[in-house]
């Protein structure tokens, strides 16, 4: 089939080109008819252009026309003039003039699509997911997939400029514990042993910075086995940093300096830096998360010391237990009703609390149902503590530190909802968390886990306390917060093999296993290893966010469902029982 090759797009065309003999190449996105006249909206990625097929004016093409129906693919030759007056669309770029067909080309046909191919539908995802190709059509999408790819150019443009080298690192590769759970790959020439794909590129990127390479990134898929959510998929982007000869005053510097390019070049957005930092313990205490959302102040209050000598058992408990007891004030909300309180109330037992304690705020009083158990100096030194006022309600929590903190952090989240604190136009909250805890206890296998992985430094001064209060040392580790999200994270590394044996130690990790596990960054390290550390961010929770949506599928092409299935190849699926044979595994009924 030969049709001319187009000489504008379907969102070029303007009143300056009036007159002109175009040729556009595009699909059809509406048909109407009106008065024997046919219209079309062409559409192509770059928007959408009116042509119109008019009997008095080619009477062929008129009929020709009349075959076409959504999503053909067309090939139009014609005159673009301007439209009638009445007739414009100030809503389109190309709104003021149409294009006179003189010549249709139908390069192909199409099914009727299964959903219009236009913004703001109402259809399920899983249809959207299985006619992906379709759903990339729309213009919503198209936006999301452009937006992406300025980000890798801002990116790839930054780093260049910044002295670091892109290097690839391998998708098989050795099987190491970094936290989530491995994709393996069964390997045919070596029978029984597999591959993992990289839930991150971290062990490379550290034998890059042995290898002298010095400032390294890449633009990565990681890929972990773990339970899929709206900003978590089995395969995901990083851009991946590590430095060498830095400490982290360094790594913030050239992070915060990526991150106001993006706001710049994205948003027209001016971020001031230094960015704020926030212990990982304040940002527990005060905001019950470590990805605190301070778009909204609405602070928890520690209230231990209101307690200290208290006669009600449940504060009583907490206090000589090391427990915490936490108070979140709502402001204006004292006429919340009973009914209210319980959907509350149910909010936090789902999220394993035992019970909500909540008080109306009466002038110099408290009225709730635990107001008995107190003293008129407990009352009162809660309405001060909290900077309470009539009117308003409070809600209490206590119980074991972090789990409870946590509880009172997605309450807190709740009541921003509930109370609309969140504004359209709030400013953006971008933050560092600093300060982790290096390790992480496990009740149940009663041991300690590292929180980041088992390279990361912790604070030097901490050092000492790795043998004699491990709960208590620093991480050299931090997070970056966009919006309540974690968007980067990552560590000053050890580099020395001494700490390294000793944060070993401290993982219940023996010799034989770290050789096992790590032998090679280990050996590695033993060939002069400098100073490192470096971070990673979530690409695909970046770009997310930067497009205002609230979903990372919608930021990925071809994501999979929550249940980790690819809708529109079908995947995972069964394979040939040769395939099978030749990796030497067998499928256990
Ligand atoms: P971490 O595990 O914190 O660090 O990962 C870095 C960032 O990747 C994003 N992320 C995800 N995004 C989508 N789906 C997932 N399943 C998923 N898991 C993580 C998060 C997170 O902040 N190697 C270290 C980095 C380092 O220490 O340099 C690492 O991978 O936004």
């Amino acid at each position: 089939m030969k049709f001319k090759r187009r000489t504008h797009t379907c969102g070029e065309l303007r009143e300056s080109n009036i007159g002109q003999n175009v040729v556009l190449n595009g699909w059809v996105a509406i048909r109407r008819d009106l008065g024997g006249v046919t219209f079309i909206e062409m559409r192509d990625r770059h928007g959408m252009t009116q042509i119109v097929f008019e009997p008095t004016y080619n009477p062929n093409e008129h009929e020709h026309g009349k075959k076409l129906r959504s999503e053909y693919v067309i090939s139009v030759e014609g005159k673009v003039r301007k439209r009638p007056a009445g007739t414009e669309n100030p809503a389109l770029p190309t709104g003021y003039i149409d294009v006179m067909v003189d010549k249709l080309i139908i390069l192909n046909h199409s099914e009727t699509p299964p959903f219009p191919i236009e913004d703001m539908i109402d259809v399920h995802e899983d249809l959207r997911l299985k006619y992906r190709f379709l759903d990339l059509r729309r213009n919503e999408m198209q936006k999301n997939l452009l937006l992406r790819h300025s980000m890798y150019q801002i990116a790839r443009k930054y780093f260049d400029e910044n002295g670091f080298v892109e290097v690839e690192t391998p998708i098989l590769m050795k099987s190491t514990p970094e936290g989530a759970r491995d994709f393996l790959v069964p390997s045919r020439m070596h029978k029984g042993k597999f591959y993992a794909l990289p839930q991150s590129p971290q062990t490379y990127k550290q034998i890059l910075m042995v290898a002298g390479i010095d400032r390294y990134f890449q633009i990565v898929k990681c890929f972990r086995d773990e339970d899929l959510r709206a900003d978590r998929q089995y395969e995901f982007t990083q851009i991946d940093v590590e430095m060498s000869f830095v400490d982290v005053e360094d790594i913030f510097e050239i992070v915060e300096g990526l991150m106001k390019e993006f706001f710049k070049k994205i948003l027209s957005y001016e971020i001031t830096l230094p960015l704020l930092r926030l212990s990982y313990d304040s940002a527990m205490e005060k905001y019950g998360s470590d990805k605190p959302d301070l778009r909204f102040d609405l602070e928890m209050v520690t209230l231990n010391d209101v307690f200290l000598n208290s006669e009600f058992r449940v504060f009583k408990d907490s206090v000589t237990n090391n427990g915490i007891i936490t108070g979140l004030l709502a402001k204006n909300c004292g006429n919340y009703t009973r009914n209210q309180l319980d959907v509350i109330t149910d909010f936090v037992k789902k999220l394993g609390a035992g019970g909500l304690i909540w008080m109306r705020v009466k002038e110099n009083d408290l009225d709730a149902p635990v107001a008995k158990f107190l003293s008129d100096d407990e009352k009162q030194n809660i309405i001060k503590k909290m900077n309470a006022a009539p009117g308003d309600l409070l809600f209490i929590l206590t119980g074991q530190k972090i789990k409870t903190l946590s509880i009172m952090g997605a309450l807190r989240l709740e009541m921003a909802k509930r109370m609309e604190l969140i504004k359209p136009d709030s400013k953006p909250s971008l933050l560092w968390v600093t300060e982790f805890p290096l390790f992480e206890w496990d009740e149940e296998t009663k041991r300690f886990y590292a929180m980041h992985h088992p390279f990361t430094s912790p604070r030097l001064e901490d050092v000492p306390l790795m043998e004699t209060d491990p709960a208590k040392v620093k991480a050299r580790a931090y997070d970056l917060v966009l919006n309540g999200n974690e968007i980067a994270g990552g560590s000053i590394r050890i580099h020395d093999s001494k700490l390294q044996s000793k944060m070993f130690d401290a993982l219940g990790i023996g010799e034989e296993e770290a050789n096992e596990k790590f032998g090679f960054l280990m050996n590695a390290f033993k060939f002069g290893a400098p100073p490192h550390g470096g971070i990673a961010f979530g690409f695909d929770r970046l770009a997310m966010l930067f497009a205002g949506v609230s979903s990372i599928r919608d930021v990925i092409a071809f994501p999979k469902t929550s249940s980790g299935i690819s809708l529109m190849d079908d995947s995972p699926s069964h394979v040939e029982d040769k395939q099978l044979t030749e990796l030497h595994i067998k499928i256990k009924n």
